[in-house]
């Protein structure tokens, strides 16, 4: 590192212009073209104008010259050059960072986002993200637009599958484990890259799930359910942050000094740099919060945005809005010195390649080591949602037909996938020719992903196969491309072709007496009553990422465990959105979620959703004792703040094989300045057990683990009646444990957004 005082000399001598550049991150195409290969740019102030859209930035090549960071572009012999040739015709030789959107592994993919939240483990969320750093690191990139912390529980915004889930606590587990395991120990390592932290805040709160659309958020939601994740990405130490697209409060996040200053760097200790989202800072025009491009770098300057990317407010706007007094140069130089500071902790202006090393590269990319991992990670998510024994699949079966779209599909990497290719998948129904050899697997698409019309010959292909079948895969599910940004939908179900084949294949495997396991592919929480219904079993495959179809292979046959739960409730149907397992409890409560009477609910269907949080099968069955608790109250004469009340239950495995278990607490406090959750959930333990064997696991329960922001918005416990459950998800807890929180402690209260 070259320190606070050369980095402060090195601001000293930038011009406003250099600065506003330093400030702008564009796309590598503009960089083609202004240093065409080592080609030293002319540097004048001729307007940049490529065809096509990035021609309506109006950059100036002199902005190119001078430019900060570069954004979406990967590869260590291609981003080598492009910083060779940048800093050769560079004034100041401050090294160019190179960003892009690494979000769940760079060519070896891992599944998506939300699939990662159905682990329910922070170690191999860790150990995903160190092996994408690897990967990206050796590739040239400096910092990756992850982990999105979001919160959404809203299946119709495409973007679901970017967030962990619908538990604030999980999601701040795993994006604390998400950090660090891209940021490693030391940015400056090699194989770190430094995580930025999206989008902050609210973005999953957009109404009726649709991309980009307005958010109403109260200060409560946004601080119990928003920020949580952030403020773990934060303590774990997050090197940059991204502010949403959307508004918080009627303001959009990028104009907003209350959402960047006071809470994010005020209130939650974060001390980064902030990159807007791409074109954030110009949409404040259309957002009708600025008139035009200078009062769009007036307001983002002043919320704190450090770095614009993808607009050209910063690039031709920063210099004259100094000149004219409506800038504040304290606000540019910080801004600036942010992004200086960042690229020395990662060591750029010692080693301006970083990581980007092609021999590197070539070892590390897509190696078999992390190939394994991939596998490992993919079998680790998948859900078994419903099995009536149809799996795993018996050894003695001859002859098993995989029909449906995705029986011979390639594209298991779901939305965001990076460098990473269709082609390195292997489709299920080849997984398992691979295990089983080629004479006993038989496949049949019938129809594809996308929602294309049913071909009849394809489904008659189709009826044979599973009529000369012993046992059949219907492997369905949503497009990859139907996910993800700008993949909103209303109707979070399956495509009509796939549910119209799912029908016939039923049909004819219970006319014929076969057993059907449907495996499903999706990137959010689908309503597919259709095939819980009727198929004999249903695995819930996610995008699963480059060796996804192996790792269902191994799934379907037993070889592994599908050992990921749930970890956000699947609706039994489209109008009870959203449905989640932290809900109020009414001042009507209703027992069994209908309105019968006067009751919350509805008079048609239950409030239940299909699916709840933390559900999921395994292949042996398991028996859960009544917890207990070791003592009825907190405080005790004597003890200090580390006090805490333990919560145990027996747990044995009843079932004829050795299989794992999601151990889940859930906690309540029943009368509180404000109305609490019926649960919430804070605790799990995995347990591995034998067939016939027990074990006792214990959840310890300590006051901080009981605080809320109160009705003047302090983040407190109260004193007062708690319950805690204990059971394999939302909807199967045992009665509850009673215990109490009593006064007297003074160290309790803790101000602060958490
Ligand atoms: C997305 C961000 C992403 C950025 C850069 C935007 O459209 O909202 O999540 O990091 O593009 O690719």
């Amino acid at each position: 590192m070259i320190g606070e005082a050369a980095l402060r000399a090195l601001l000293s001598r930038m011009t406003p212009d250099e600065k506003a550049a330093q400030a702008t991150q564009l796309y590598e195409a503009f960089f083609d073209a202004v240093l065409a290969e080592g080609a030293p740019a002319d540097g004048g102030g001729a307007v940049f104008d490529p065809t096509g859209p990035l021609g309506d930035l109006r950059i100036r090549r002199a902005t190119v010259a001078a430019a900060g960071s570069v954004l979406g572009s990967s590869g260590a012999a291609r981003l080598r050059r492009l910083q060779d040739a940048y800093l050769a015709q560079s004034r100041l030789k401050i090294p160019l960072l190179f960003m892009t959107d690494v979000i769940h592994g760079l060519r070896t993919v891992f599944p998506v986002p939300l699939a990662l939240g159905a682990s329910f483990d922070p170690a191999l969320v860790r150990s995903c993200a160190r092996i994408a750093a690897t990967e990206a690191a050796a590739s040239g990139l400096h910092v990756t637009f992850a982990p999105m912390c979001d919160f959404c529980r809203d299946p119709r915004w495409g973007r679901i599958t970017e967030t962990t889930g619908e538990s604030p606590w999980l999601n701040g587990l795993l994006a604390a484990a998400a950090v660090r395991g891209y940021q490693g120990g030391d940015l400056a390592d090699p194989s770190s890259v430094a995580a930025c932290m999206k989008h902050f805040a609210g973005y999953g709160a957009v109404e009726g799930g649709r991309e980009y659309d307005e958010t109403d958020i109260s200060e409560r939601s946004l601080r119990a359910l928003h920020l949580p994740a952030f403020q773990a990405a934060v303590d774990a130490g997050a090197a940059l942050a991204m502010p949403a697209f959307t508004l918080v409060d009627g303001v959009p996040a990028a104009a907003s000094p209350w959402l960047l200053r006071t809470v994010l760097r005020g209130e939650m200790g974060f001390a980064g740099v902030t990159v807007s989202d791409w074109g954030a800072v110009a949409e404040l025009i259309p957002h009708g919060v600025a008139a035009d491009r200078g009062e769009a770098a007036e307001k983002a300057l002043r919320a704190g945005v450090d770095v614009e990317m993808m607009s050209s407010c910063y690039a031709n706007g920063l210099a004259p809005l100094l000149l004219a007094d409506r800038a504040d140069p304290a606000q540019v130089d910080e801004a600036v010195l942010r992004i200086l500071r960042l690229k020395d902790r990662l060591g750029l202006f010692e080693d301006p390649h970083h990581g980007a090393d092609e021999a590197r590269e070539k070892a590390v990319v897509l190696c078999d080591a992390h190939r394994a991992a991939s596998r490992d990670a993919a079998a680790r998510c998948m859900v078994l949602l419903a099995n009536d024994g149809t799996l795993p699949l018996r050894p003695a079966l001859r002859r098993i037909a995989v029909v449906g779209p995705y029986a011979e599909a390639a594209h298991l990497l779901g939305a965001w996938a990076c460098d990473g290719r269709d082609e390195d998948c292997v489709p299920l129904a080849e997984a398992l020719r691979r295990r089983l050899g080629a004479d006993r697997v038989v496949a049949a698409p019938g129809c594809a992903a996308l929602d294309e019309a049913l071909d009849p010959d394809g489904l008659a292909a189709v009826l044979a196969a599973v009529r000369a079948a012993d046992a059949v895969v219907l492997a369905v599910g949503e497009h990859p491309s139907r996910t993800g940004e700008a993949a909103s939908r209303t109707d979070p179900v399956l495509p009509a072709p796939q549910r119209a084949l799912a029908d016939a294949v039923l049909d004819a495997a219970r006319a014929a007496g076969t057993p059907v396991a449907a495996v499903l592919y999706a990137g959010r929480p689908l309503v597919v009553p259709e095939l819980d219904d009727r198929a004999g079993a249903l695995l819930l495959a996610w995008f699963p990422g480059t060796a996804g179809g192996e790792a269902a292979a191994d799934v379907l046959l037993g070889d592994r465990e599908p050992e990921g739960r749930l970890p956000a409730s699947f609706p039994e149907s489209v109008g009870q959105i959203p449905v989640h397992h932290d809900r109020l409890p009414s001042g009507r409560p209703s027992a069994d979620g209908f309105s019968n009477g006067y009751q919350v609910g509805y008079r048609d269907r239950s409030f239940l959703p299909r699916f709840a949080f933390g559900h999921g099968l395994s292949y042996t069955t398991f028996a859960y004792g009544a917890p207990s608790v070791d003592r009825p109250a907190l405080w005790q004469e004597g003890e200090g703040a580390d006090a805490a009340v333990t919560v145990s239950v027996a747990v044995a495995n009843t079932g004829p094989r050795t299989g794992t278990t999601l151990v889940q607490l859930y906690l309540r406090d029943l009368v509180a300045s404000v109305s609490r959750p019926l649960l919430s959930f804070r605790g799990f333990e995995r347990v591995r057990l034998a067939p016939g064997q027990t074990r006792r696991v214990s959840f310890r329960i300590d006051e901080p683990m009981l605080r809320f922001h109160d009705d003047r918005m302090r983040f407190v416990s109260e004193p007062g009646d708690f319950h805690a459950f204990v059971g394999p998800s939302a909807a199967r807890l045992s009665d509850p444990v009673a215990f109490a929180l009593r006064a007297g402690r003074p160290d309790r209260a803790a101000g602060g957004a958490r």
